[in-house]
């Protein structure tokens, strides 16, 4: 028997006052996106906002439904709308906030399982790893620099061989 250790290593800042300039506006961006979700059912609303490497911004926010499965989170809308508007384009960094009118809104959120699957496909579809900002609307942001760290052991295209 062998033992294997999977290594999780990511930044932490104590605001977006401390982020370089383009990560702090990527985060504002995702901030202010909040605001397009469409979440009657969970009054949380989450932002996110991609840039490129071909550095354009594209944003998205989770738009929910009454047969609440059909809902869709802001990181599979974002992640759709550039694979649509800007095919074959990888993405540099990607940035994740939420807006929890049901109360606090000032620590990270990390993205779901069914997203962190998704963004792991991108990822290795166009060969370029995704920085993953994560905040809320306030306070600590936490950075990571491939966001298939989120999901070790993962399954992928390969094992479908
Ligand atoms: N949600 C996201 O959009 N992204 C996440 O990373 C976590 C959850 C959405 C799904 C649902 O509309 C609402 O937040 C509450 O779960």
């Amino acid at each position: 028997m062998k033992q294997k250790e999977v290594q999780f290593v990511y930044e932490v800042y104590n605001s977006i006052k401390s982020l370089t300039k383009s990560d702090a506006a990527l985060l504002e961006n995702a901030r202010k996106t909040t605001a397009t979700a469409y979440a009657p059912y969970s009054n949380f609303q989450v932002g996110a906002a991609a840039l490129l490497v071909n550095g354009e911004i594209v944003h998205g926010s989770n738009q929910e439904n009454a047969s609440y499965p059909v809902g869709l989170c802001a990181e599979r809308v974002l992640i759709s709308a550039i694979s649509a508007i800007y095919p074959n384009t990888a993405i540099h960094t990607l940035a994740i906030s939420y807006h929890n009118l049901n109360g606090d809104s000032s620590h990270p959120i990390s993205p779901c399982g069914i997203c962190r699957q998704s963004l792991l496909e991108y990822e290795a579809r166009l060969k370029h790893p995704i920085r993953v900002i994560m905040s809320g609307m306030e306070g600590k942001v936490f950075v990571i620099s491939n966001a298939s760290m989120l999901l070790p052991l993962s399954f992928t295209s390969e094992d479908l061989k």
